[in-house]
């Protein structure tokens, strides 16, 4: 069988080689020009004057463009139409573009985009959550999802704990920067190559900056150099621009976002400010919580909603929340606008609770993994989520089993109490995190899929599906699922770029769902030409149409087995369709975003982890020395991908919660756009001794092949390191305080904790 079994990547011949084609790849057309765009430089500003003369009296300058050269829409905003392609007359953060250079080079279009004269009349700036909140400044209205009555359920709990806390964002650090390739067609019509997540939205982007109808304009995507959520909603900007200047010079034109560029115009992962309350009994049972959280949306909505109503429907993450009250708003700040990044929210919504959690161990004196067992999802009873979605398929018992023995937790926590009453500078910790995600899009509608499978003349296959590929192995697993429904070996199944023109209307590849929808898609279409194929079969060696088998590179009929290939040819001597489509709905899935109920997720993704970490307790400076990940993946399709996926989640969630600061100065610019100043993890900050297994059991929903998504879940994995971190800290006053631990867990990070708890003790 082609599914369920380990196979190397699609592209990972071309990968390692370096032949694998990225859109800046691409060989140019003649007549290529090359565009830049001009930043702000101010968080928020009237643009009093803007002088291009400068600008255009540059080497190479070709054109320069700015709003009023849009013949469409000035609009690149996903669901809220309030995220402008170039500024206009007011600029709302430092790094907003301004206009666009079209030069004969990338250089010389980079060097006169700062050239510009621009005077501004300033205006006062919100820059954090904590500013946004005070002054009533939201992008969308805040969100609210109670169940029960968290006040009485308050006034009756025997303790209550309440705090604050503050979670960095994150930079997807894409090794492939945005880019965009445009390429006026016949007509009005526009090709675009566009490293996206979402090619049918920049397709429609396209469509509106032009002037034109979504049949104008092509976008297609091979691959992307990874996208984690920041090329979803804000390829946008860059195809949109691309697209406007190649309309209007009748050129082809390229805009490749420089990595400083990009990491000062694109959004990132939300910020998150939590104000909480909880109150537990004493078994450490949570009795009622409360949570307000504010995130840093930036300057426009972009995903802010959709983020916030997934952090709303993680809040819980495994834990059962009788009475509870979940308050988020998404802060208008005058910053890049945030958006989508690996998990969307959901790791945000869930560390809050797993930060209450360690801080009622601590009070009560209790093994931290105790008190999660105490509030897990039941089965059976107390399995209904916060927004009404009963829990049916709770494996949390079975796996945290299976890890807390693999990973030795209890001899190690021993262990390291050992080793810390020994130990006055180097300190230990130990965590054990549980995770619960859903999965799906929460909007319904987004929840559907299509492809396009060729079988050709001479039996081999190939397959368009909605589905982008940024690393993750969405192709690969489409293949081996098509492979599978015709009983082919892989090599005769290839999968095309990404081209609306193939597969229309489709979703972005996110939310983890891209191998769960455009595999039962592909696998619709793949059944169809299969189906046909065995009539076929019956008519020239008879038997019945339900014993024919596709196995092996052949058909297996009423005893006799015919080559596909051979079958095939003479199939298409008798007008045979050789082709279909195909076509996936998730079923049995609602969403009701006003009262913020409903069954949005097909079903749950679940994992844990166990993190052991060594801080000095002098500089601040750790190390993860071991850790140990157990993901459901349900029957994996693809073992090896799906261990990949969990191993790089987890690194790159460490880096969020520890070395990635985002930092921006007083004036509103962000101070750590580059790879010098935003410290990505290495491959040296891997811990040498990493045990990631797959917990294999079948979904119980109906997914492709029983398997379960792996793209995001396994991001809240490393909540083990940081909490891990805080273990240690926590050590150092014999774990009577609870060290106020902010995100990332920067090295000053954990000085201030250290300090604030020495300070207590
Ligand atoms: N893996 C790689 N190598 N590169 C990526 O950009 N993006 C992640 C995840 N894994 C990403 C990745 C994100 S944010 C999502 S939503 C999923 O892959 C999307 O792909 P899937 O739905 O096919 O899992
Ligand atoms: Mo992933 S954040 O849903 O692109």
């Amino acid at each position: 069988s082609a599914v369920g079994v380990s196979r190397p990547h699609e592209s990972a011949e071309l990968h390692v080689l370096g032949q694998a084609t990225y859109t800046d790849d691409i060989p140019e057309l003649q007549g290529t020009l090359h565009a830049a765009l001009g930043l702000s430089a101010k968080a928020h500003a009237r643009i009093a004057t803007l002088d291009l003369a400068p600008v255009r009296a540059m080497p190479g300058v070709v054109a320069v463009l700015t709003a009023d050269d849009i013949p469409g829409t000035n609009d690149c905003g996903p669901i809220i139409h309030d995220d402008p392609i170039l500024a206009q007359g007011e600029v709302l953060y430092v790094g907003q573009p301004m206009f666009i250079v079209i030069a004969d080079t990338h250089t010389n279009a980079r060097r006169a985009a700062r050239k510009a004269n621009v005077t501004y009349e300033e205006l006062p700036a919100i820059l954090t959550p904590q500013q946004a909140k005070a002054a009533n400044s939201y992008v969308l209205p805040p969100m609210r999802l109670e169940r029960g009555d968290a006040e009485a359920a308050f006034a009756r709990a025997p303790h209550v704990a309440r705090g604050e806390l503050f979670v960095g964002g994150q930079e997807q650090f894409y090794l492939e920067g945005q880019i965009a390739y445009a390429i006026p067609k016949e007509g009005r019509a526009m090709l675009v190559q566009c490293s996206t997540q979402h090619p049918s939205e920049m397709q429609h982007v396209v469509a509106h900056a032009l002037g034109l109808n979504s049949h104008h304009v092509t976008v297609e995507c091979r691959r992307m150099g990874g996208g984690f959520g920041g090329k979803e909603s804000q390829s946008a900007l860059w195809a949109a621009a691309a697209a406007i200047a190649a309309n209007y010079l009748k050129r082809p034109v390229k805009l490749r976002a420089d990595r400083d560029d990009d990491m000062m115009v694109t959004g990132k992962r939300h910020c998150f400010w939590y104000e909480y309350e909880v109150g537990y009994d004493d078994t450490g049972r949570i009795l009622a919580a409360r949570v307000d959280m504010t995130l840093r949306a930036g300057f426009s909505a972009d995903l802010s909603g959709p983020v916030a109503t997934r952090a709303v429907c993680h809040f819980d993450n495994c834990y059962y929340l009788s009475d509870v009250d979940i308050r988020a708003g998404c802060g208008k700040t005058n910053t890049q606008s945030n958006t989508a990044f690996r998990g969307f929210g959901g790791p945000q919504g869930a560390i809050a609770i797993e930060y209450v959690i360690d801080e009622i161990a601590r009070n009560l004196g209790k093994d931290a993994l105790d008190v999660r067992r105490q509030n897990f999802y039941g089965i059976g009873e107390r399995d209904e989520t916060p927004y009404g979605q009963a829990v049916v398929d709770n494996v949390l018992p079975e796996l945290t089993a299976q890890l807390e023995e693999s990973s030795e937790y209890r001899a190690r926590r021993a262990a390291i109490d050992r080793f810390n009453a020994a130990s006055p500078v180097l300190k230990k910790g130990l965590a054990f995190t549980p995770v619960k995600f859903g999965i799906a899009f929460n909007v319904t509608h987004l929840n559907q899929a299509g492809a396009l499978v060729h079988v050709y003349v001479d039996g081999s296959v190939l397959v368009n599906h909605g589905g982008t590929e940024m690393g993750q192995g969405v192709n690969t697993k489409v293949m081996q699922v098509v492979a599978h429904e015709l009983g082919l070996d892989l090599r005769h199944v290839r999968i095309a770029a990404t081209d609306t023109s193939k597969v229309a209307n489709t979703s972005a590849t996110a939310a983890s769902t891209g191998a769960d929808l455009n595999g039962k898609a592909a696998q619709d279409a793949a059944r169809q030409i299969r189906d046909r194929l065995a009539a076929f079969a019956v008519t020239l060696h008879g038997g019945d149409v339900a014993d024919v088998h596709f196995f092996g590179d052949a058909v297996h009929v009423n005893g006799v087995s015919v080559p596909f290939a051979e079958l095939v040819q003479k199939a298409y001597l008798k007008r045979v369709q050789l082709w279909s489509d195909g076509f996936y709905a998730t079923p049995g899935l609602s969403w009701d975003p006003k009262t913020m109920r409903g069954h949005p997720f097909q079903y749950y993704a679940y994992g844990a982890a166990v993190s052991e970490v060594v801080v000095d307790t002098l500089t601040g400076e750790w190390k993860l020395l071991r850790a140990d990940a157990l993901y459901d993946a349900g029957r994996s399709l693809n073992p090896a991908i799906d261990i990949g996926q969990v191993e790089g989640a987890f690194i790159q969630g460490m880096g969020w919660l520890t070395t990635e600061q985002l930092w921006w100065n007083d004036a509103g610019k962000l101070m750590t756009h580059a790879p010098s100043t935003y410290k990505i993890p290495a491959i040296s900050d891997c811990p040498e001794d990493f045990r990631v297994r797959l917990f294999e059991k079948p979904n119980v929903a109906d997914s492709i092949h029983r398997s379960k998504a792996v793209g995001e879940p396994p991001l809240l994995l490393p909540f083990s390191v940081f909490f891990a971190i805080r273990d240690a800290i926590s050590s150092v006053g014999g774990h009577r305080v609870n060290p106020p631990l902010n995100a990332p867990a920067t090295c000053e990070e954990i000085l201030r904790a250290i300090d604030a708890v020495a300070a207590q003790s």
